[in-house]
């Protein structure tokens, strides 16, 4: 038996969902589905939510409420928006969950020879929850960019970590690839980053600045540094030490990340593994961002595109489409109503759609429904297979899509309601007929991963050679107001 061990970043439990924070878990869904259809593999498929740190603990207080009160309100949201996405996911772990808390807290006695007391001098930004150089700092003129605050600065014992210690260890596995990470342009930027040299990270911070996290062991003066503690969640998940899913699961066959969090995933957390003395994660697939009408979503631009609001009005599959064959996986993509609307219209609607449609209405019209022998599709699937290997889910799409338009060709050609009207056409009609639906239920198995809903209408559609009543088009035309 194979396994197949999945996860996403934990988003931050602070705010609602974007269509952002999509990416992650449709990429990982694809994946996971894909590799469910594989004989004699076992896949498990982690998500969650990251609940503790600064971030979390001002919004609660603007919410007045306790962050644990907080938390417990904000990742239902979540849930429910990956069970919208149609998200099959088999574990979802909470960062403030016992399970993980008390897991942290023997993954930092395990790095203890690694970690020393010591002064952080230097700058936090409370948006990123990261540390910050003199040097960006100075570049960004003492502004995060991203979230618009001031730095800010910080002077405090903490604990550390030797992360520098581990950077000859990363720049080889990462240069042979035990640890792939995919896109090029992104192993090349960590590469470089790691060529630099890493410094000690300050993984703590006292309780008297912050005490919404966990506290550190043989120490109640001070909290585990957010992140140093929520990249735990990928084995606290499954069970580490000791649990027989973790001996089973663990190394992950793919992480996935956005760009903005490469360093904590390629740098500081196959460190954390290394001294752990556990194998790093195999892939990490890194994707780009989704921009709003040509910018980064902000609610001060008002261009923050609510999930829930697409999927309510064209599907969840239409979703999963546009952002799998739209956005490409590893480089950033744009979303506009406008795009989507096309793409929704053009493809779906009258490419996918129209021939599923067309050829199921055919059947029923002049054959009584009944299919016939539905011949074996013959088509060579390299291309779409590459596409899983390389993570490039628009091009597994694109070659859907070359099917879907070359059926809608054939049927043109074929011209079966010319042959219909000829006294000897049954039988060539018939198979014309037959070979489309076995075109169809190819598209159908390829779709599968991406859009599961769809494929499974069109099996019941076509099941056992028949054509099925149906409930209406697959994709409506959608008529913009
Ligand atoms: N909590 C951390 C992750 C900890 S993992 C141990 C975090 N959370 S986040 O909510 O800011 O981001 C969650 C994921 O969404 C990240 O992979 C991030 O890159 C991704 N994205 C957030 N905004 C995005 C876009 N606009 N576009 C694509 N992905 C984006 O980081």
């Amino acid at each position: 038996m194979k396994k197949f061990y999945i996860t996403t970043a934990i988003p931050y439990a602070n705010d609602r969902p974007h269509i952002g924070h999509a990416l992650d878990f449709l990429y990982a869904d694809i994946l996971a589905r894909y590799h469910r259809k594989q004989v004699n593999t076992l896949v498990s498929f982690s998500i969650g939510t990251d609940e503790h740190g600064s971030k979390i603990a001002e919004k609660a207080a603007i919410d007045h409420l306790s962050p644990q009160a907080f938390v417990d309100k904000m990742a239902p949201l979540w849930q429910d928006f990956a069970k919208k996405l149609n998200v099959s996911n088999d574990r979802f772990v909470r960062t403030t969950e016992k399970g993980h808390e008390q897991r942290a807290a023997l993954i930092w006695k395990a790095l203890e020879k690694d970690i020393y007391k010591g002064k952080y001098v230097g700058w936090y930004c409370v948006g990123c929850e990261e540390y910050k150089t003199e040097t960006h700092v100075a570049d960004t003129n003492g502004t995060c960019p991203l979230h618009n605050r001031p730095y800010d600065k910080l002077e405090e014992e903490n604990y550390f970590f030797k992360l520098s210690s581990y950077t000859e260890k990363l720049i080889n596995i990462i240069e042979t690839q035990s640890l792939r990470v995919v896109p090029t342009s992104k192993r090349h930027e960590i590469m470089n980053v790691l060529k630099d040299g890493l410094e000690d990270l300050s993984i703590s911070r006292p309780k008297e600045k912050i005490t919404w996290g966990i506290s550190v062991p043989g120490d109640e003066s001070q909290v585990m540094y957010v992140w140093f503690e929520a990249l735990m969640n990928y084995i606290t998940v499954i069970g580490y030490p000791e649990h027989e899913d973790f001996k089973k699961l663990w190394p992950a066959d793919v992480q996935v990340v956005g760009k903005d969090i490469l360093r904590f995933h390629a740098a500081i957390w196959p460190a954390m593994l290394l001294g752990l003395g556990l194998p790093t994660q195999k892939n990490l697939l890194v994707h780009g961002f989704v921009t709003s009408g040509g910018k980064k979503m902000s609610k001060t631009l008002g261009n923050v595109i609510d999930p829930i609001t697409i999927i309510d009005t064209y599907g969840v599959d239409a979703f999963r489409y546009f952002f799998t064959r739209h956005i490409p996986s590893t480089d950033d993509g744009d979303f506009t109503p406008e795009r989507f609307e096309a793409s929704y219209n053009g493809e779906l609607a009258n490419e996918l759609g129209n021939a599923v449609q067309r050829v199921a209405s055919m059947i029923k019209q002049y054959q009584d429904g009944v299919i016939g022998d539905i011949p074996e599709a013959s088509h060579d699937q390299g291309q779409y297979h590459q596409a899983f290997i390389d993570y490039t889910f628009d091009k597994a799409m694109e070659f859907i899509w070359t099917q879907v338009r070359g059926l809608n060709q054939y049927i043109d050609t074929e011209k079966p309601w010319i042959l219909a009207k000829e006294p000897d056409g049954g039988d060539h009609l018939r198979e014309v007929l037959a070979y489309c639906v076995s075109n169809i239920l190819e598209i159908a198995d390829l779709l599968e991963p991406f859009m599961p809903d769809t494929s499974a209408k069109i099996n019941i559609l076509f099941k056992d050679g028949l054509v099925h009543p149906t409930t209406g088009s697959l994709f409506p035309r959608h008529e913009a107001k």
